[in-house]
C-alpha cells in the first residue's frame, strides 16, 4: 500500500477563514478567533514542521508571522474590549481538527519528505495570506466604512497591508528555497 503523503489541499485545510456577520462586533470576534488561531496554532506548528525539516530561516520567519498576527488581535481588541476569549468559531474548531489530523502522522511525512512538507507549507502560508488581504478584510474594512466606523475600518486596512507583505515575504521565501533545491540538485547529479 502507498504511504499516505500530505497534499497542499490537505495543509489548505488547516486555513481557518474569519467570518462576516451583520453584527459588526461578531465580525471582530470572529477575526480575534481566526488570528489568534494563526498566532498560537497554526504558524508555530508551520514553524515546527519547518525546523524538524532542517530549515530553521523558515521556522524562524513562521514564528515572526505568527507574532504579527497576534498584533492584528491586539489592534482590534483595543477597539472591542468585550471580547474577552472569543467564542470558538466553527470555522477555526475544523481548521484544528484538520490540523491534529495532519499532526498525527506529520513527524513521519516530514522524515520521509522534509522538502515537501516544508514547501507545501509555504505555498498554503501563501494562499492564506492572500485570501486574507485580498478578498475577506477589504470586506470587514468596507462593512466598518458603510457603518461610519473609521476607527475599525482603518484597523482592518492596517491588517490588510500587513497581510499583503506576508504573503510577499512567503512568497520570496519560497522562490528561494526552491532555487537552494534546484541548486542542491544539480550538486548532487
Ligand atoms: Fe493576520
Ligand atoms: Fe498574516
Amino acid at each position: 500500500m502507498a504511504k499516505a503523503d500530505i497534499t497542499e489541499e490537505m495543509i489548505f485545510q488547516c486555513f481557518a477563514a474569519a467570518c462576516q456577520s451583520d453584527d459588526m462586533a461578531k465580525t471582530a470576534e470572529s477575526f480575534v478567533d481566526v488570528e489568534e488561531y494563526e498566532n498560537r496554532v497554526m504558524y508555530p506548528e508551520f514553524a515546527r514542521w519547518a525546523s524538524s525539516a532542517g530549515y530553521p530561516e523558515l521556522a524562524t520567519l513562521f514564528r515572526k508571522v505568527a507574532g504579527e498576527e497576534k498584533l492584528h488581535a491586539v489592534w482590534l481588541r483595543a477597539l472591542y474590549s468585550d471580547i474577552g476569549v472569543p467564542q470558538r468559531g466553527e470555522d477555526t474548531q475544523r481548521a484544528i481538527d484538520a490540523l491534529e489530523t495532519i499532526r498525527a502522522n506529520c513527524d513521519e511525512l516530514i522524515a520521509m519528505n522534509p522538502e515537501g512538507v516544508v514547501e507545501k507549507a509555504l505555498e498554503v502560508a501563501i494562499r492564506v495570506e492572500e485570501r486574507e488581504y485580498r478578498d475577506i478584510y477589504p470586506r470587514f474594512r468596507d462593512q466598518a466604512l458603510a457603518a461610519n466606523d473609521a476607527d475599525t475600518a482603518e484597523v482592518y486596512q492596517k491588517v490588510i497591508d500587513s497581510e499583503r507583505e506576508h504573503a510577499l515575504w512567503f512568497e520570496a521565501a519560497l522562490v528561494n528555497f526552491r532555487t537552494q533545491q534546484q541548486s542542491q540538485s544539480q550538486v548532487s547529479v
